[in-house]
Order: structure tokens, then sequence, then C-alpha cells
């Protein structure tokens, strides 16, 4: 059997009360998530003895979100990852979004899909407990065309599978790419760096990135390279190589590029910490996704129960359209039209070996 269950989480800025939103499964498996940005809090699963752990990096209290987060744990929209100098065009039309990192727009922009409050609705099936997150984005929001109309359904198996649904529809022209940003440590949230995770991509190419970390355009072939991931290695064997694609990202910060995408919920990458034995697999319908091995922790962060967030403490697989392809033409598109649906779902799936 599943179960829920729901706590206040405290008050934003502007006097919404946010709520702490439990998802429980029949073998222990334990997730949290707050209304505030979608923000999955808590994420306790079991090593290979069944002890459990909290596996995504975090804060204990609202304010914490409030004050400073890099995007702990939160859906990210309206555009995951970043437009090049916070523009496009749209059937000829030209928009301008914040420019939030530096000259480009990164993550939605100052108030991002991570810094609104959603609607929450509760709800289990026979095989899941899950909670159905509904935002109505305004025209113009963020600089954004069109009124944009989302829902975001987490739910949590009894094969401890946590499964995101993103529906969007909107009434102008507009683009949309959603995602989620939990910074995964298999070994715990607080157990240091996760250099020693192995990690498997189902990508043979990836997008390389200018300095700014916006793709050039070219999808690149990652045989001989760093970035090479179709055999499980660990993530910190070559992150120190002297090259050029590590250098600009400080380490690893890219969109991979999903072999045989073709629409449909295939195997993306795959996860696994040897300490603990959890495995992590991630089922995409998403034609790439962005690996960040935590490259601006910094320890400035202090998380839950007082852990500091260290230099790669956590690692981001991010689920995704590719950077910047509003303008990339040869790129997926990411363009929604009124009477469209933006219809997205990434699985989470834990086990050990
Ligand atoms: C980006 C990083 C960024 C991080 C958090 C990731 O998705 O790729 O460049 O620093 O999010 O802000």
């Amino acid at each position: 059997m599943t179960a829920q269950e729901v706590e206040p989480f405290g008050r934003t800025a502007d006097g919404k009360d946010v709520g702490l939103y439990t998802l429980a499964n029949a073998n222990g498996v334990v997730v949290k998530i707050t209304n505030y940005g979608g923000i999955l809090t808590h994420l306790f699963v079991p090593d290979r003895e069944g002890n459990l752990a909290d596996v995504v990096l975090g804060y204990d209290s609202l304010d914490d979100y409030l004050r400073d987060s890099p995007y702990f744990g939160a859906i990210v929209g309206r555009y995951g990852n970043r437009i090049a100098r916070g523009r496009f065009v749209l059937d000829g039309v030209e928009y301008t979004l914040a420019a939030n990192n530096g000259a480009n727009h990164l993550h939605g922009g100052l108030k991002g899909f991570d810094k609104v409050v959603w609607t929450a609705e509760p709800f289990a099936t026979d095989d899941a407990a899950g909670l159905r997150l509904t935002y109505v984005s305004a025209d113009g929001e963020e600089g954004y065309p069109g009124q944009l109309s989302v829902t975001v359904t987490y739910a949590l198996t009894n094969d401890n599978e946590l499964r995101i649904d993103y529906r969007a529809e909107t009434d102008k022209p507009t683009v949309v790419n959603l995602t989620h940003h939990s910074y995964f440590n298999l070994a715990g949230h607080d157990s240091g760096d996760i250099l020693e995770h192995e990690l498997a991509l189902a990508a043979s190419r990836f997008t390389p990135v200018d300095p700014g970390l916006i793709p050039t355009g070219e999808l690149r072939s990652t045989v001989s390279t760093p970035m090479d991931f179709g055999k499980a290695t660990a993530i910190g064997a070559r992150i120190d190589e002297a090259d050029e694609q590590l250098r600009f990202g400080g380490g690893y910060d890219h969109n991979f590029v999903l072999d045989e995408y073709d629409g449909s919920l295939r195997i993306a990458a795959q996860v696994y910490e040897p300490t603990s034995g959890r495995v992590m697999e991630i089922y995409t319908t998403e034609p790439g996704i962005q690996f960040y091995s935590g490259n601006f922790l910094d320890g400035s962060n202090v998380g839950k129960g007082g852990a500091p967030y260290d230099h790669r403490a956590g690692f981001c697989l991010e689920t995704q359209h590719f950077p910047d392809s509003p303008n990339k033409p040869q790129f997926p598109s990411t363009v929604l039209r009124p009477g469209e649906r933006f219809e997205s779902t990434t699985v989470y799936r834990f086990s050990v070996r």
C-alpha cells in the first residue's frame, strides 16, 4: 500500500502558505515534495542491506530555499538550461528574456517555475502515491509569450519508481522545455563528493559548448573523449583531464544526445554507487540529458542536518530538449502552439546491486 500526508512548510514573502507532501510506498521508499517550486526535498531509498538514506541534496526549511538555492530538487521552466543572450525569434517576432546567467538566460529567468507556488493535489492509485501540481504562467511572464497552463505529476510506485509527467498547453506560440533539477548522491546527500559513482549514458554524441556554456550547434561524437559514458565509468575518472569542454564546464556540464530518440520512454542513464550498491536508472521521452557534476557547489549552501554541500557533492541528470534550441533550428524543436499539447515523461528507477 502507498500512503500520503501533508504538513505545513512555511510562508513565502508574498504571504502564500506552502505544504510539504510525503509519499511512501510498500518498500519503505519515502519522497517529500513541496508545492513551492515543486521541489523534491527528500528521497529515501534502500541500500543493498535495506538501510534507507536520503539521496537528494536539499534544505530543512522553506526559508533556506527562499534565500538561495542552486535549483535543488526543483521543477525547471519555462525553459530548462540556457538561451543565448536571453533572446529568440519565433514567427518573426523577437522576444527578450532576463539575462540571469552572465549574458545568457538560465532555467526560466529571475522567477522561474522553481520559485512559484503550485496548486497541489495528492492522489492515490492501486500502485502509486502521487502529487499533481498545476500552475498557470501568465502571458509575458519572464518575457515568454502565451499563457502556459502546466501540470507536473509526481508518482511513487511500488516498483521503486519515481515518475514525473509534464503537460503544458498555450494560447499563443511559445517555447517550452521542462525538467527536474535534483542533485543526487546515492551514498547519501551528506556523504561527500560523487566522483566514485559509475555513470552510463545511452548517448554517443553530445552538444559541445562555448565558454558561456551555449551549444555551438554541433553534435559531436563522445568516442575517445572524456564524454564517453557508453560503458559505465566513474564520474571522477577523467573529470580533471586537460580537455577544452571540461574546462568550459568546470567539469561535466553538458547536454548528451540520446541515441535512437523517438519520443517513446527509453533508458537514458544508469548510475551505480559502489559502497551502498544503490542503482538509479533514468528513462525518458526527451531527446537529451544534461549531465552536471555539481561543479559550482562550494560549501556555501548548508543543507539538511547542517551538511555543507562542497564541490561536487551531488550530480544532476536533467532530461530535456537541448539548450538554446530556440536559436538552433537544427535541434529538435521546443516550439509549442495553441491546440498542441506538450507531453514529457521521465522515470527514476531505484534498485541495488
Ligand atoms: C546547469 C549548470 C548550472 C546548474 C545550477 C545546471 O542545469 O547546466 O550550468 O550551474 O544547473 O544552476
